[in-house]
């Protein structure tokens, strides 16, 4: 037997929908996000930098972050296959029943075979198509508007969108102007098409600017290292970071996002009912929430206790909102990152 057919015999011959069943509303029917229990607090760091918790507290925001044990296996892998299980949990919807698995990180363990396969054969989402996204703290949002657009399309009907990073693995713990930043999590989402045509996406946008590549990045051989900035042995695999240049470029290109988006579907700033934010600094949060006047509690953060999980941020804000049982049905939410690349995405939902 040819591989192709082996693997398209898996598939119900329904999954692919023909053209007059073509729906036009989708849904995110379920949620759920996986943490790892280590934990990385303030406190910790004073141990072995020269930093401490009231510095910590008042540039970042954060207290304390999730670590995963990589000696027990915990890694992105583990990380995002327990947080799409629990999604498909919410959703009611079993593995097999997915056709599409979209997985956004920069820290899986091997380029080849993309994490996104192992995780779908883990699961039990055999033959599901399945990839990485290789948009840093974006790829979350990347993943949310593709697979929107997968299933609006009528060519998907369940895709599962994971975002997640297993920070820990490339975080040079000498360097003190990053290692405080980030953290290990992911979180994830099943959608599924709706006969409700108000929902889905009502704007979305995805950017990237290549030529800021040098202020966040992670270099895999000594030649990858920028003109002028020679690397060493020791910063290889380890992300570099201009924490300046990316706050200044964070602080201009949130706001300018969240008004073009809003722009785009004819929206004011309170008529979205919460703002779901890529935590990547306290700072920079607020700095959106004073420019658009936006009472706290719809401008989430949660970066205390996480600190920057990179593409897990968003889905895990979003998941802990959905448990609370703070979003309910046909609110408006703004999901918004940005991150390495450089990359800047919005998704603006009806949900
Ligand atoms: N503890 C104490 N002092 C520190 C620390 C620390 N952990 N880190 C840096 N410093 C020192 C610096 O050495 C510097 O000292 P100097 O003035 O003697 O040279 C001083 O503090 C100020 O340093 P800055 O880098 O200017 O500090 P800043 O206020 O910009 O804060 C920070 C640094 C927190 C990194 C900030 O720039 C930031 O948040 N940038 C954005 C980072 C970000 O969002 N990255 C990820 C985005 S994309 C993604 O998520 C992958």
């Amino acid at each position: 037997m040819n591989p192709a057919d082996a693997t398209t015999a898996r598939r119900p011959a329904s999954s692919v929908l023909p053209a007059q069943h073509r729906p036009a509303g989708v849904r995110i029917a379920g949620s759920g996000s996986h943490l790892p229990e280590g934990r990385l607090t303030n406190a910790d760091f004073v141990k072995f930098l020269d930093t401490s918790d009231e510095w910590i507290v008042q540039r970042t925001g954060i207290r304390e972050r999730r670590m995963c044990d990589a000696d027990k296996g915990e890694n992105a892998r583990w990380m995002g296959g327990n947080a799409l299980r629990k999604a498909l949990a919410d959703a009611r919807l079993d593995a097999s029943e997915l056709d599409m698995l979209i997985f956004g990180t920069v820290t899986g363990e091997t380029l080849c075979p993309a994490t996104a396969c192992r995780v779908a054969a883990e699961v039990g989402a055999v033959g599901a198509g399945a990839f990485d996204l290789a948009a840093a703290c974006s790829g979350f949002v990347y993943g949310l508007n593709l697979g929107h657009e997968l299933i609006r399309s009528g060519a998907y009907r369940r895709v599962g969108v994971v975002g997640c990073d297993h920070m820990s693995s490339i975080i040079d713990y000498s360097d003190r102007g990053v290692a405080i930043l980030f953290g290990d999590g992911a979180g994830a989402v099943v959608l599924t098409p709706t006969d409700d045509l108000s929902k889905g996406i009502l704007a979305q946008s995805m950017h990237a600017d290549g030529s800021g590549w040098h202020d966040l990045y992670l270099p895999h051989h000594i030649r990858d290292f920028p003109a002028g900035q020679p690397g060493t042995p020791e910063k290889v695999h380890k992300l570099q970071m201009n924490g300046r240049e990316v706050f200044k470029f964070a602080v201009r290109t949130f706001g300018d996002l969240i008004e073009q988006t809003l722009t785009k579907a004819g929206l004011q700033a309170d008529q979205v009912d919460h703002y779901v934010c890529h935590q990547s600094n306290a700072r920079i949060l607020e700095a959106s929430r004073e420019r658009f006047g936006l009472p706290a509690e719809r401008l989430h953060v949660n970066i205390d206790h996480y600190g920057n999980t990179s593409a897990g941020s968003v889905p895990l804000v979003f998941d802990e909102l959905r448990r609370a049982g703070r979003i309910r049905d046909g609110d408006i939410v703004l999901f918004v990152a940005f991150g390495g690349g450089l990359t800047w995405a919005s998704s603006l939902w009806r949900v």
